[in-house]
């Protein structure tokens, strides 16, 4: 992708206003699948046992992200044709949010959560809640998000450790 540029004269926000972020396409599951895979396989491993990690993939299959679409809200940020990341609203949860490995830390994730929220406030939400994975409790911290307790959830007899982080949003003045 030639446009992305971290550290050189178009620095990390130039990249950020690059990104678009629009609503998912059913084209979008398959790439989307993959998109999560791989970060569950090279990045969740970090803080999960290959066990879970294999125990989450069958959650991410094209036609699981197509079925979250179709019951709720999602979004996805793209670069040209590139998807980078992508996150959904299903009722009041935050859920599936997932920035391409070679992405992170140039903002997409914190754009995708603005769209997020942003949509939550035009369905007059005023309360929105996520379970995070071990690995990104510190961004959602970034965000606003405080811990609302911690969660052992159940994959088919594999025991995954979740945080429930909740957000009241304040609708812009
Ligand atoms: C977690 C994730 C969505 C964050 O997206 P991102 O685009 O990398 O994050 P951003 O660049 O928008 O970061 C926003 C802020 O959060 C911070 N941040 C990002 N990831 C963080 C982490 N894992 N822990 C602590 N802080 C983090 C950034 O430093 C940045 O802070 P700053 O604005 O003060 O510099 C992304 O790293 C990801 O896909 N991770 C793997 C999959 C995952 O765990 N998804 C969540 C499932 S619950």
């Amino acid at each position: 992708m030639g446009r992305f540029y971290k550290s050189t004269r178009y620095g990390r926000y130039e990249y950020i206003e690059i990104m678009h972020v629009r609503q998912f396409s059913p084209d979008d599951a398959e790439r989307l699948s993959r998109l999560i895979v791989r970060n569950l396989k090279l990045v969740n491993i970090r803080d999960y046992s290959p066990r879970v990690i294999e125990a989450l993939i069958p959650s991410h299959t094209p036609e699981r992200i197509q079925d979250l679409a179709r019951n709720g809200y999602t979004l996805v940020g793209v670069d040209g044709e590139v998807i980078v990341g992508t996150a959904s609203l299903d009722g009041d949860r935050v859920r599936n949010v997932f920035v391409a490995v070679e992405k992170h830390g140039n903002g997409v994730g914190r754009k995708l959560m603005a769209a997020i929220e942003a949509y939550a406030l035009d369905r007059r939400l005023r309360r929105i809640y996520l379970l995070s994975g071990l690995t990104a409790e510190g961004f959602y911290r970034k965000l606003g998000y405080e811990k609302a307790g911690a969660i052992e959830h159940d994959l088919d007899g594999v025991p995954l450790q979740l945080i429930k982080m909740e957000k009241v949003l304040t609708p812009a003045k």
